[in-house]
């Protein structure tokens, strides 16, 4: 089932607010539509974020009613700020809204018309590296999956997360099509539960042996002896390696580590953010205390009680075995060989 889809110059959205129950797709003629959709995490995941913004974009410049090309680009600069805003976490969003962002400025001058044409080839382009990219990731990742391996993932960093075929979930994918007879555990990944709405669900899905636990199963699984590894994937990653993803990976790597279980991160390079020193500068995203409060729409907690609900948390590059990216595998120190690998932000460079 595709994430998304652009037709007819329209961005179709699949609504995984509604998985695995219904398979309901958001229809946006509108980048309003875009950015509330991620707000809500209808499309949510690093580089589904980042692509439907793409999109979301495109969407936002057919909107516009400029008069010329200083109008038209005022215009899509006013659109990226708002799809900007919708989550902090995950660069991978302001990454591919830079990225169109910076080729219709190297595209100038040209009129309106053209740019647009411009910046709907590069959302194809972002959406179609994401998905090569996840296939390299799976092909890198083989040497460190041996024959048999029981895997444990966090969230959800799968085919529903990216263009498709997933991050870390692509990782395991390509273990399984290798004939690797592996399994995995799905944490459920409360409050919000991506693991055992997608994560199990991809996973079934796919034929691939899955077992879902409680996100505080996972010490006493390891303390068993049945975890191998554990890969995650993630929504943004420092120059020093330090890596956000969801909340709870902390947990569970420090929880590897005590194991002597080798925690892996499967990340494509635009979440790669070297303009940030350290995993203490990546902003956190709080979200309604209501997702903490209730439970499948029932009230779990008493009226009027304080909440806490940050989205994600980070894990310090120590307690990371290898980065997966989709330039190869990347080893510690992470400061020198993510630096080597030539990630840059994209910058208008007229
Ligand atoms: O809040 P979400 O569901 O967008 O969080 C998603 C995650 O934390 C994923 O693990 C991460 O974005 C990597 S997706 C390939």
């Amino acid at each position: 089932m595709d994430t998304m889809r652009w037709l007819d110059g329209e961005l179709h959205l699949l609504d995984q607010t509604k998985l695995p129950g219904a398979a309901v797709y958001i229809c946006c003629n509108d980048y309003n539509i875009v950015a509330e959709a991620i707000k809500r995490l209808s499309v949510r995941g690093a580089p589904a974020i980042g692509a439907a913004a793409a999109y979301g974009l495109v969407l936002g410049a057919m909107g516009l009613e400029a008069g010329n090309t200083a109008e038209f680009i005022a215009g899509v600069e006013r659109v990226a700020g708002d799809l900007a805003a919708t989550r902090p976490t995950a660069v991978n969003l302001t990454w591919a809204l830079n990225r169109v962002l910076d080729r219709v400025k190297n595209s100038l001058p040209a009129e309106p018309e053209e740019l647009l044409k411009i910046m709907l080839k590069e959302a194809h382009t972002i959406f179609n590296e994401d998905f090569e990219g996840n296939l390299a990731m799976g092909k890198y990742a083989l040497e460190l999956i041996p024959q048999g391996a029981r895997i444990l993932t966090h969230c959800n960093a799968g085919a529903l997360a990216t263009a498709g075929y997933g991050t870390a979930l692509g990782v395991i994918r390509a273990a399984h099509e290798a004939g690797k007879n592996i399994s995995v555990y799905a944490d459920e990944t409360r409050p919000l539960l991506q693991g055992a709405r997608l994560t199990a669900w991809e996973l079934v899905q796919e034929g691939i042996p899955v077992t879902l636990i409680t996100d505080n199963m996972a010490g006493y699984l390891m303390a068993r002896g049945m975890v191998d590894l554990v890969v995650v994937g993630a929504d943004r990653i420092a120059a020093n390696g330090d890596a956000a993803n969801k909340i709870g990976t902390y947990g569970v790597a420090v929880l590897a580590k005590e194991h002597g279980i080798p925690f892996y991160v499967a990340a494509p390079l635009s979440t790669v953010d070297l303009s940030l020193p350290s995993g203490s500068d990546i902003p956190i995203e709080e979200r309604h205390p209501g997702e903490v409060t209730h439970f499948a729409g029932q009230m779990v907690a008493p009226e009027g009680v304080k909440v806490w609900n940050p989205a994600f948390d980070v894990t310090p590059a120590r307690l990371i075995a290898a980065i997966i990216t989709d330039r190869g595998l990347v080893r510690p120190s992470y400061e020198k060989n993510l630096s080597e690998l030539g990630v840059r932000p994209p910058t208008y460079s007229k």
